[in-house]
């Protein structure tokens, strides 16, 4: 059966609009975008799956008073919508272990480097670039790995690797990381998730033919 997708964010929604743009063109196979939720009232990415006619949800921690009725609220909206995987796309919170142990390899994240570098707690959106050139990296990249109760802990589906290139700024190089990897490689782990082609075994994901 069709696996009806919920896509979490926060922002400009890039990565929504590369599933979305997936979804259209056939490259993600037995998977529906169902449901867009946000944690950031307005966010840009709410009006690209208002124009693809998509349901969308808002919640907001602060209106909730605690990360645990936060969580609640979001499960509640998973659950009514039956929703089988769960897309973090640029979702700038951190779920808890709570949370992420209701969906053992049911959420997956698209995170701009190559874990395990420029990762884990505040490395988020620009900074993970800021922090590749400050290293002084010539190959970063973006992974998309399944989420558990360590952020950006979780086992690693797919990885692309992106080459740093000489007067790179964070922006253009979080740029290049969107075009050249993030875009292609969420909506092929989305479309494998869809179609059961991935399985787990001792912390090691298998593709599947
Ligand atoms: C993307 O680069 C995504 O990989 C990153 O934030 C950006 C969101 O852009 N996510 C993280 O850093 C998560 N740790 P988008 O809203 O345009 O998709």
């Amino acid at each position: 059966m069709e696996k009806r997708i919920a896509v979490l964010v926060s922002g400009g929604g890039t990565n929504l609009q590369a599933l979305i743009d997936a979804e259209k063109s056939g490259i993600i196979k037995n998977g529906r975008i169902s449901l867009v939720i946000s944690n950031v009232k307005g966010a840009y990415a709410l009006e690209r799956a208002e124009k693809a006619g998509i349901k969308t949800e808002t919640v907001i921690k602060k209106e909730l008073g605690s990360q645990q009725a936060f969580e609640d609220k979001i499960i509640s909206l998973l659950t009514e919508n039956g929703i089988d995987l769960i897309v973090l796309a640029g979702f700038m919170s951190i779920l808890s272990e709570e949370f992420t142990k209701t969906y053992p390899h049911r959420i997956i994240n698209v995170h701009p480097s190559l874990i395990p570098s420029f990762c884990g707690k505040g490395f988020y959106g620009l900074h993970v670039h800021e922090a590749a050139l400050a290293k002084g990296v010539k190959v970063t990249g973006a992974t998309v790995h399944f989420v558990n109760e360590i952020p950006d802990g979780g086992e690693i589906i797919l990885q692309k690797a992106v080459e740093i290139k000489e007067g790179d700024t964070p922006e253009i190089l979080q740029k290049r990381v969107m075009v050249e990897a993030e875009w292609n490689i969420l909506p092929e782990v989305v479309s494998l998730f869809c179609q059961d082609k991935l399985t787990v075994a001792n912390n090691i994901v298998h593709i599947g033919e």
